[in-house]
């Protein structure tokens, strides 16, 4: 097909990637990314449960099949993720006994469960810097720590609640040590449009940065939908942080064609008005990221073409359409809006 590339379209502004699958690395879905990303990122299968299933098992296979296309293909990685709340292996969080860590009732128990802990995550975040340090620049050191609804704004996860913020500055120092200083190091949130959320993240980066900690930049993932939030409100909180001196990355661009938890259902019939919203609001973005390349110096999407998303049947049961090429791998009205702005 006679269609301009993304990556080209974007090359003098920033690389363009994708979320991929190690099955996606061959067949159609394989061609089109290599005409239009030229940066890659893991779905699944570089998060710590696929990895790391159980102590000092490591799992290297499908996340060195993801590495040796992007390779082949000269596309640049980035890392998602080294620490998530989520799929992680729940070892992690039971004591030498095979107890968990986590009980309230006893404070020397938690006390040595978190060096126990801080020991684990070190070990599984150098295992994996040291393996792909050159092979991949860019790292999701931590991702989704803020949660403004728990106490302290910070998420209530197991890492929260036996370490404190400890687990975050462990991980980024390991991450540092072993990638050295050409390492891109990033902590990445979703919702960091949000006033009380984006402040919450300064606050807690700033604080880090002023104890030595070393984190490069905000990787903003960028789950948005048709209705918002303001394009504005997404380069007000990447200009917030570059002038603490970091850098911003859009690490998982989608735009859902429905409010969060809306429960209708397009099916396959979407109405145009709809697919025409969408695509205004996708040139709409990335003209605004354009304007702001300064500031931003990567954007990736959460997969390519609609048929593979996390948004089909998540989190209510709908089809849903949030990426720039159709089910059949054909480029959409908002591909158009993005590559050839009007
Ligand atoms: C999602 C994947 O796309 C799904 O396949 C998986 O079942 C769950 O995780 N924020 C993140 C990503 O940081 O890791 C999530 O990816 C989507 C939301």
């Amino acid at each position: 097909e006679d269609i301009p590339s993304l990556a080209a379209a974007f090359a003098d502004y920033f690389p363009i990637g994708a979320a991929i699958e190690p099955a996606q690395t061959g067949g159609l879905k394989a061609e089109l990314l290599k005409k239009h990303v030229n940066m890659l990122v893991a779905e699944n299968v570089m998060k710590m449960d696929a990895i790391q299933p159980s102590e000092g098992i490591f799992k290297w296979d499908n996340a060195d099949r993801i590495v040796k296309f992007a390779k082949e293909n000269g596309m640049a990685l980035r890392f998602h993720t080294l620490v998530w709340h989520s799929q992680v292996g729940q070892w992690f969080f039971k004591d030498a006994d095979g107890q968990p860590m986590v009980d309230e009732t006893d404070p020397d128990k938690m006390k040595r469960n978190k060096e126990l802990l801080l020991e684990r995550l070190d070990t599984h975040v150098r295992t994996i810097v040291e393996r792909y340090k050159d092979d991949i620049r860019d790292w999701d050191v931590v991702n989704e720590v803020i949660e403004p609804g728990d106490p302290d704004g910070m998420r209530a996860s197991e890492w929260y609640k036996i370490t404190g913020t400890d687990f975050i500055a462990t991980a980024f120092k390991a991450a540092r040590e072993a990638g050295g200083p050409d390492a891109r190091l990033y902590i990445n949130d979703y919702g960091t449009d949000n006033p009380g959320k984006r402040d919450r993240l300064y606050e807690l980066v700033k604080g880090l940065l002023d104890q030595g900690v070393p984190i490069d930049g905000v990787g903003h993932q960028t789950h948005i939908d048709v209705y918002g939030p303001t394009i504005a409100s997404i380069i007000d909180s990447m200009k917030k942080f570059a002038e603490l001196g970091l850098d911003n990355q859009v690490t998982e661009l989608d735009m859902s064609l429905y409010r969060w938890n809306d429960e209708s259902d397009y099916g396959d019939q979407i109405p145009d008005h709809v697919l025409k919203a969408q695509a205004d609001r996708y040139g709409q973005l990335f003209d605004a990221l354009k304007a702001n390349k300064e500031i931003v110096s990567a954007v990736v999407l959460w997969g390519i073409s609609d048929d593979h998303t996390w948004l089909n049947g998540f989190p209510v049961t709908r089809t849903n359409a949030p990426l720039l090429f159709d089910r059949q791998y054909q480029a959409k009205e908002a591909f158009w809006a993005v590559v050839d702005p009007s």
